[in-house]
């Protein structure tokens, strides 16, 4: 086996990234990366303590003890605190919106920075979120960026929604995405931004598989070793 690569998909939620990334750490034989499960589990924690945010001390001391293990593979990224799974309860609605409250915090990106680049030691990584072809993996080989109109992925969220509750309206799905991707992309630190060096794609009409090729293809560009390999759908 050849060297292997940094591959990282940024872009905005609902724009398709997970999806694509385990197909394509699946074909590659890669490791999936989820660098928003990270921003999540900070989160909730954060919540559950009633840490308060702006005691740069107690933040501190919180982000030190906050000792997650992490098992990626090319399906999943698992968290487990004290043994337990909580990969689950990440999902949920409530978390997203703590998840991005923290995620405007300098030392909860370095926390959270540190932490991928530890796990991409080896390479051999797709790795996904808001920020990993500008800050957390400038160096990456192939980088993506994923968008979709704002009704299409309002449409993907309830499609996707992991609550027992029905998911709310379109309309208030929208305006949470749209809320939440203004402050991904205007807070000061390691805003949202397309990677100069990136291939853009609009998924707005287009299947996984689809994207999956179009990504393929440039890696196969990028990185020969891969030119034999065929896309995984599974
Ligand atoms: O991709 P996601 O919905 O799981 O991300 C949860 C939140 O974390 C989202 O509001 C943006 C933030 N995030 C970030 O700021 N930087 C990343 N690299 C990944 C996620």
């Amino acid at each position: 086996m050849g060297p292997r690569g940094i591959i990282t998909i940024d872009g905005p939620a609902g724009a398709g990234k997970s999806t694509v990334a385990r197909l394509l750490a699946a074909t590659l034989g890669y490791l999936y990366l989820d660098s928003g499960a990270l921003y999540r589990l900070v989160g909730w924690q954060a919540a559950e303590r009633n840490l308060d945010l702006g005691d740069t001390a107690a933040l501190s001391a919180f982000l030190e003890g906050l000792q997650p293990e992490v098992a990626a593979d090319a399906q999943g990224f698992h968290l487990f605190l004290d043994g337990q799974e909580v990969s689950q309860v990440l999902r949920e609605p409530s978390v997203s919106r703590e998840a991005s409250r923290v995620a405007v915090l300098p030392p909860v990106r370095d926390w959270v920075t540190a932490r991928l680049r530890h796990l991409a030691a080896n390479g051999g990584m797709v790795a996904e979120g808001r920020d990993l072809g500008t800050v957390v993996f400038p160096q990456a080989e192939v980088k993506f960026y994923l968008d979709a109109s704002l009704e299409t992925r309002a449409a993907r969220r309830r499609q996707d929604w992991q609550n027992d509750d029905a998911p709310p309206s379109p309309e208030k799905v929208a305006m949470e995405l749209a809320d939440r991707d203004r402050r991904d992309a205007t807070r000061a630190a390691a805003p949202m931004r397309v990677p100069a060096d990136a291939l853009v794609i609009d998924t707005t009409n287009l299947n996984p598989q689809e994207v999956v090729r179009q990504c393929l293809a440039r890696i196969r560009e990028v990185l020969p070793e891969t030119a034999g390999l065929e896309m995984k759908t599974g």
